[in-house]
């Protein structure tokens, strides 16, 4: 999509320069944009704007990383309506997303959807497994955990008031209320005061605060259950990176005396040169020895 916009402007020598890779948030495109482009960034912009017509509406480009603990992406609007709230829509559920406000990755689709399934839809005698998501966004991960499975309840926390609000309307949005319950906290102080022992389940998708947070997840298991704890890991090969989280994980769990094993671990996606999101599935068998 891309290379097509960039023929329009650009000779073939240059093509070479241009970022292929987009992310598209319902109809709002987050581009990026070569330094030696920068003048041309408003009629690649435009370009791209008239290569998906119908489809994208506005176009923004990503004009440095992911900053703060709300991991929100610097954007500098560049073509088409002057808005940054849209509808997104993943597995059958609908997100309203605020692109300047709020984290959000099309990235973890496939992702949201493994963790969705491994939900037990109904355990035996208890009704549903309990779920606490400690960073939540806009409530993606939960929501369509409670989709899938009708008889789950989810506490989903964000400490962003931004991510909270924009999850109580999605919550209301998808039909899941009392099902998926929005905390907005620290997701260490809330498990503390309100969820210790309370889940089947724990959601760790903040790689930036995953291993410091994990005694919190250990806490909020009611004996047994699973961890899905994601981390930015280096490694020269893919699977170089998932031992890496594998020794950080089995080191810290170890540590504080929980009998568990890594049923699975997988990269998510490439973040950087030779750097991985990553995830393990560890079941936790004790929470202490
Ligand atoms: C990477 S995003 C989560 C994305 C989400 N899982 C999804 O699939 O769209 C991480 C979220 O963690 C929140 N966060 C950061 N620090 C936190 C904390 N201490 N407690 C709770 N939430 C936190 C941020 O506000 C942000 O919304």
């Amino acid at each position: 999509m891309m290379l097509r916009a960039a023929r329009r402007i650009f000779p073939p020598e240059e093509l070479r320069y241009i970022y292929k890779s987009i992310d598209i948030i319902g109809d709002i495109a987050i581009i990026k944009v070569a330094r030696r482009h920068e003048a041309y960034a408003q009629q690649l912009a435009e370009a791209l704007l008239e290569e998906l017509k119908g489809r994208v509406k506005v176009v923004y480009r990503q004009a440095a990383p992911t900053k703060g603990y709300e991991r929100v992406k610097i954007l500098e609007w560049l073509a088409g309506e002057r808005r940054s709230i849209t509808i997104y829509r993943e597995h059958g559920c609908s997100f309203k997303v605020d692109v300047e406000k709020v984290f959000f990755s099309p990235r973890l689709q496939y992702e949201r959807l493994r963790i969705a399934r491994l939900v037990k839809k109904e355990a035996p005698l208890k009704g549903g497994e309990v779920v606490v998501n400690m960073f939540s966004g806009v409530g993606t991960f939960s929501i369509i955990i409670a989709k899938h499975a009708p008889k789950v309840v989810v506490y989903s926390i964000d400490a962003s008031p931004h991510a909270y609000n924009l999850m109580v309307e999605n919550i209301k949005l998808n039909g899941v209320e009392g099902r998926v319950i929005p905390i907005l906290g620290d997701a260490a102080k809330v498990v503390k005061e309100k969820l210790m022992k309370a889940a089947d389940r724990v959601l760790m998708p903040l790689p930036e605060l995953a291993l410091k947070y994990l005694d919190y997840a250990v806490e909020a298991i009611r004996g047994r259950g699973w961890i899905h704890y994601y981390d930015h890991c280096e490694g020269r090969r893919r699977e170089d990176s998932i031992e890496l989280a594998k020794k950080k994980v089995s080191e810290k769990l170890s540590n504080l005396g929980v009998d568990f094993r890594i049923v699975e671990g997988r990269v998510v996606r490439s973040v950087g040169r030779c750097l991985y999101q990553v995830v393990l599935d560890v079941e936790v068998l004790k929470t202490c020895k």
